[in-house]
């Protein structure tokens, strides 16, 4: 019985030895240890051996069962590499040339100034509000102190979405003011990013399509301290460095007094083009939130003061980056996005 196993065990060594395709090792695998296979057979004959002998019989097939199973792993895992290695030498792999460049998204830099403002506001306690691009001319302008026969309106030139509807793209985040003003009962901070448009020619510095950040502070006792306190603290955070402000009279009918808030260029000492030679950036205008808008948002004026502020995000993101033209900003050119 020995014999037969080691003239066995001696053929399917040889077998597997020589096989060179990973389907030869399976046809031999299936020759040798299959359901029908040489070894079963030789299993089979354990009725003609005698009782006494079975055991070791048994044991010694099963040793050649896995020392065969030992065997085709083996040469299976060398004709893997066997695979591999002629793949590399293969004449048109260079393993020298650099990866594939993965293709990724950059985010807009206007979503990197969104996000850095939302951070420092919510810091300081201010909600992030939202309100509706195509608004109403009552929130736009009217409950916004700009009645329908006032010289305001000029500034704005408006795309009208329905006229007997009274409906328009909003030409600023103000109107949201009064969305505010009329859901959040006092005190309360808020901020709103968002979109604007204006129907205006566009060149460098004007764009139909462009940004702005409403700011609106409402509570007991708020004064210009607090504006001028919580400007300077966002220029810090934004600019990384301390720079000095200043408020000059500017007219908004929402606001009362109203003011053109200007900063210290961080550019330069002694004027440069971002500035005009100025030394003065003009940033923000701003001012105390005008009775009559409190009134109409259903705050009572008397009790309640606020001061409110109408970032030009479009201008801001410009000097952060250094963008000299505000079309790029939503002329989606991919070479252009890619920068940030
Ligand atoms: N909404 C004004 C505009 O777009 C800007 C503005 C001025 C906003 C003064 C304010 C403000 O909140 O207090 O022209």
């Amino acid at each position: 019985m020995s014999a037969e196993r080691a003239e066995l065990r001696e053929r399917a060594l040889a077998a597997i030895s020589a096989a060179r395709e990973p389907s030869e090792l399976a046809r031999v695998e299936r020759e040798f240890l299959g359901k029908d296979g040489a070894l079963g057979k030789l299993l089979g004959s354990i009725r003609d051996v005698p009782p006494a002998e079975r055991k070791a019989f048994g044991e010694g097939a099963n040793e050649l069962k896995r020392a065969l199973e030992a065997a085709l792993a083996e040469r299976r895992a060398v004709l893997e590499r066997e695979r591999l290695a002629a793949e590399r030498t293969d004449e048109h792999f260079d393993a020298t040339l650099p990866a594939r460049a993965l293709a990724h998204g950059s985010l807009h830099p206007l979503t990197h100034v969104v996000r850095r403002l939302e951070q420092i506001f919510s810091s300081m306690g201010y909600a992030i509000l939202d309100g509706p691009e195509v608004e109403l001319d009552a929130y736009n302008f009217e409950k916004l102190n700009i009645p329908h026969d006032h010289p305001a309106r000029e500034m704005h030139d408006t795309f009208w979405c329905d006229r007997e509807q009274r409906l328009l793209m909003r030409t600023h985040t103000s109107p949201v003011q009064i969305r505010a003003l009329e859901k959040m009962p006092p005190p309360f901070r808020a901020i709103v990013p968002g979109r604007c448009f204006r129907n205006e020619t566009t060149d460098a510095s004007h764009e139909h399509t462009f940004h702005q950040m409403e700011g609106l502070v409402v509570g007991e006792g708020i004064t210009v301290g607090h504006l001028i306190g919580t400007m300077k603290t966002f220029l810090r955070e934004v600019f990384q460095q301390e720079l000095e402000v200043r408020l000059r009279p500017g007219y908004f009918p929402f606001v009362e007094p109203g003011f053109e808030l200007d900063v210290r260029c961080p550019f330069c000492a002694q004027g440069c083009s971002v500035c005009k030679r100025s030394t003065w950036i003009e940033l923000c205008p701003c001012g105390m939130v005008h009775p009559a808008v409190l009134k109409a948002g259903g705050i009572d004026s008397q009790r309640y003061t606020g001061f409110a502020f109408g970032l030009g995000l479009s201008r801001l993101v410009m000097l952060r980056y250094g963008i000299d033209d505000i079309r790029h900003l939503m002329g989606a050119d991919v070479r252009f996005l890619e920068q940030f």
